[in-house]
């Protein structure tokens, strides 16, 4: 398939990088993974309003614009005939020699590929499992940074324990998942971690809070305890691949009888409507 390096599209087996690219040694650097249904980006503008927000926070200048971006991706998806899938995209410091501070001169490096990624339609109808562990993140989890040592380890221990999500609390108090944000339902009101510092501010999330109003559905985007969501009448998690995804047993409870909640098929309705 083609990827793009930079203002290049090349041959993926053409695309090399520096081994002293900072974003290879240190994770110096920030991602977005937009979703494609369609042939057309969903919710581009916000991907990538967000990329250039965390580029901003950790002090690097992206070298193009967001329409040059818009652009170039759009060049992409049409090279590798996308349909329904996904593109990654990643801008690291680029290379100089290693060392912690930022380098005087080094020049960002863009890359960026497209993969095909089916709706997870199965899993979306019959819900799946989660488990819970301490998060153990830095505390500038608003950053979408290459640095995923932290969720990398509570997914893999959600994967080792049959379960498809990590959900991570600090002191008890639910944060989000390994690789997206979590919802509980209670008395016809949803429930969101803020979109502080100690989050990511989901684009789906976004979406999911601009569609509640409509279906009737009161909205707090305060903190819940570990407790209430194991009491809660409905959980789900959300995310760019994972849409709109009814987590029905955590840990080993079951989430009130086990199946997906009326309200998160209700929301699962409105999102597919936005993204037809
Ligand atoms: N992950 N929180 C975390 C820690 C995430 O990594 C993600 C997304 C989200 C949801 O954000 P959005 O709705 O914008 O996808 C929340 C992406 C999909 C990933 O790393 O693959």
């Amino acid at each position: 398939g083609t990827i793009l390096v930079n203002d290049q599209f090349l041959d993926r087996v053409n695309g090399t990088v520096d081994i002293e690219d900072r974003g290879y040694q240190f994770g110096d650097g920030v991602y977005e993974v937009v979703r494609v249904y369609g042939g057309k980006m969903f919710t581009a503008k916000e991907h990538l309003t967000r990329l250039f927000e965390s580029a901003e926070k950790i002090f690097l200048t992206l070298p193009f614009t967001l329409e040059e971006l818009t652009g170039r991706l759009e060049k992409l998806m049409e090279d590798n005939q996308l349909d329904t899938g996904i593109i990654y995209l990643q801008v690291t410091r680029g290379a100089s020699s290693r060392q912690h501070h930022f380098p005087d001169q080094s020049s960002a490096v863009l890359t960026a590929y497209t993969k095909e990624v089916a709706r997870p339609v199965a899993d979306m109808s019959a819900g799946v499992k989660a488990i819970t562990t301490p998060d153990v993140r830095w505390l500038r989890c608003d950053i979408k940074s290459l640095n995923l040592l932290g969720n990398l380890l509570a997914k893999q221990e959600a994967v080792s324990k049959g379960g498809f999500e990590a959900i991570l609390h600090r002191d008890k108090m639910v944060t989000e998942g390994s690789s997206s944000n979590i919802f509980i339902i209670s008395d016809n009101t949803m429930y969101t971690h803020p979109a502080t510092n100690l989050i990511l501010n989901g684009i789906t999330r976004r979406e999911i809070l601009k569609h509640c109003a409509a279906i009737g559905l009161q909205v707090a985007e305060k903190p819940f305890t570990l407790d209430e969501l194991m009491n809660a009448e409905e959980v789900f998690m959300a995310s760019t691949t994972a849409e709109v995804m009814p987590l029905t047993q955590v840990n080993d409870a079951q989430i009130a009888n086990g199946t997906p909640g009326n309200w998160t098929r209700k929301l699962q309705e409105a999102f597919e409507e936005a993204v037809e």
